[in-house]
């Protein structure tokens, strides 16, 4: 069976663009700005770019182009021990952050039709955590179901399926053609349109002032790197299959670059409408910005409203604001849906539009428990467990992988025979000893805060069963796939250039 490629390369650049513009470009990245005093956080996000999110892309770009396979199978191509690392990846993110990703794109769902009549009322940060999502005290107090977040969840899930099951061409390349100008286009409406508040201006100075001092706080590095290897979808074993359907001449470093840039430009963006309305409603509440927001996780879904309903023709702002979100969250959330079908199609070889059905439908019902009133603890404590962690281990034993085990420098070779500018030699090293060195520090760093204090003062049993148990749980998993004995040939069939390439040591 041959594998689909995509129609043109511009169709992959959209898609793979559509995977890393999600939530996290919006979401993520403004309140890790904001709560990082604005323009502190820039120049460590700029850093960890350049040194760190760029040569990753082009690595995971370049190992799913020339050993031509989904994340397992090209790692079971570079060593067949490896293969488990593949899984992981793809299963942490599909049954972990989707699960409660697809969850805030539910919110956003609710927000925008909330939007319609100012629906948050007077006080949104009470309707938002007490009306909305009726927190509960603990995480072992799960509570009922929250009807609209299931329906919203219901919806996030039923379009993605739609697009998904219609493939590679029909469906994903298609969809983002549509989903990315769409975004872009009410993305520069937000923009000039906060812009022209008054007192954005406050605001857009405090996002684009450096602030040298902060650059000495460990954590505001380690926030930097987590991030841009989310927004970049790194470590999620998505760029890899999306590679893997790219016909032998592509640009590899090119489309690196242009994802790469048109990835963090669109945060920026996103970021300038964020702050010029946060100046706006410091201006309006005769408040510093500084004080605005009072928990960075309800920027979105407090602030916004707040503002929302100062402005003029608010409503009208709002519904963009929150479909953007949306729409955002849809093109990354099919990204990883084929990434982990593609996996399993590589792998048993079963039936593309069953196994789409099967995964999207399992994903609705891990999703249930973040629409129950410990939804939003649920959310917390697993974002931050997968992206500390499971992130940052996948991307250390992928440069250790690909550097050590693997003959770096003829991939290097490959990308740089299919490229329009070239690899440099020390890229090589870049990925064999700078990212996973700067990995390594961030993880202890991290590890050791973690055991001082739990995280966000929940209990420690619901770190530990919650947390760590949902790592463990997808580890499992992928260990008992990586298990199981592989019903096609594709391994057989090695790399693009050098199929001897393996075990170079
Ligand atoms: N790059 C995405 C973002 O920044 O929001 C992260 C992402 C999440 C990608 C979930 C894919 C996905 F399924």
């Amino acid at each position: 069976m041959s594998r689909e490629q995509w129609r043109s390369q511009s169709g992959f650049l959209l898609a793979a663009v559509g995977s890393a513009i999600g939530l996290g470009n919006i979401w993520r990245f403004s309140y890790l700005a904001y709560e990082h005093g604005g323009g502190a956080f820039l120049l460590p996000y700029l850093i960890a770019l350049v040194t760190a999110g760029g040569p990753l892309l082009v690595l995971e770009y370049a190992i799913g182009h020339e050993r031509v396979g989904s994340a397992p199978l090209a790692y079971s191509k570079i060593h067949p021990r490896w293969e488990w690392l593949g899984w992981w990846a793809v299963t942490f993110v599909m049954f972990g952050i989707v699960l409660y990703y697809t969850a805030i794109m539910s919110w956003c769902l609710n927000y925008f039709i909330l939007s319609i009549d100012l629906g948050w009322g007077k006080d949104p940060n009470a309707y938002f955590f007490s009306g909305f999502l009726e927190v509960s005290d603990s995480p072992n107090q799960i509570g009922g179901v929250r009807g609209k977040i299931l329906a919203g969840i219901a919806v996030a899930w039923f379009a993605s399926w739609i697009i998904v099951y219609r493939g590679v061409q029909g469906g994903i390349e298609r969809a983002n053609k549509v989903m990315m100008p769409l975004l872009l286009v009410l993305t520069l409406i937000l923009v000039a349109w906060s812009a022209s508040l008054e007192g954005a201006t406050v605001g857009l100075r405090a996002y684009l002032t450096p602030d040298f001092s902060q650059l000495s706080d460990p954590k505001v590095w380690i926030d930097a790197y987590s991030q841009i290897f989310f927004t970049l979808s790194l470590g999620f074993g998505i760029m890899i299959a999306y590679a893997s359907y790219l016909p032998e001449r592509s640009d590899i470093t090119g489309h690196a670059v242009l994802t790469a840039g048109i990835n963090s430009g669109y945060s920026l963006l996103a970021g300038c409408a964020v702050f010029s309305v946060l100046g706006f409603m410091a201006y309006n509440q005769g408040k510093d910005l500084s004080d605005v927001v009072t928990q960075s996780i309800g920027l979105a879904f407090v602030a916004y409203p707040t503002a929302i309903g100062l402005m003029p023709a608010g409503p009208v702002f709002g519904a963009v604001f929150f479909l953007c979100l949306f729409v955002a969250g849809l093109s990354s959330v099919i990204s990883i849906i084929e990434a982990f079908v593609s996996a399993a199609v590589d792998k048993f070889g079963c039936s593309r539009r069953y196994l789409v059905s099967a995964v999207t439908a399992l994903g609705f019902l891990g999703s249930i428990v973040f629409s129950t009133r410990a939804g939003l603890l649920w959310l917390d404590i697993v974002d931050h467990f997968v992206t500390h962690y499971a992130l940052v281990v996948v991307g250390i034993l992928e440069c250790v992988v690909v550097g050590w085990l693997f003959s770096i420098s003829s991939l290097r070779h490959h990308v740089n025979r299919v490229s329009t500018f070239r690899l440099a030699r020390g890229w090589d090293w870049l990925i064999r000893l700078f990212v996973p060195g700067v990995l390594a520090v961030i993880l202890v760093g991290d590890l050791v805060r973690e055991l001082q204090r739990p995280y966000g003062r929940y209990s420690w049993a619901a770190l530990i069963w919650i947390g760590w148990g949902w790592l463990l749980l997808t580890l499992l998993l992928a260990f008992t796939i990586a298990s199981r004995p592989w019903r096609t040939n594709h391994r057989a069939l090695g790399g693009r250039s050098s199929p001897e390439a393996t075990d170079a040591g």
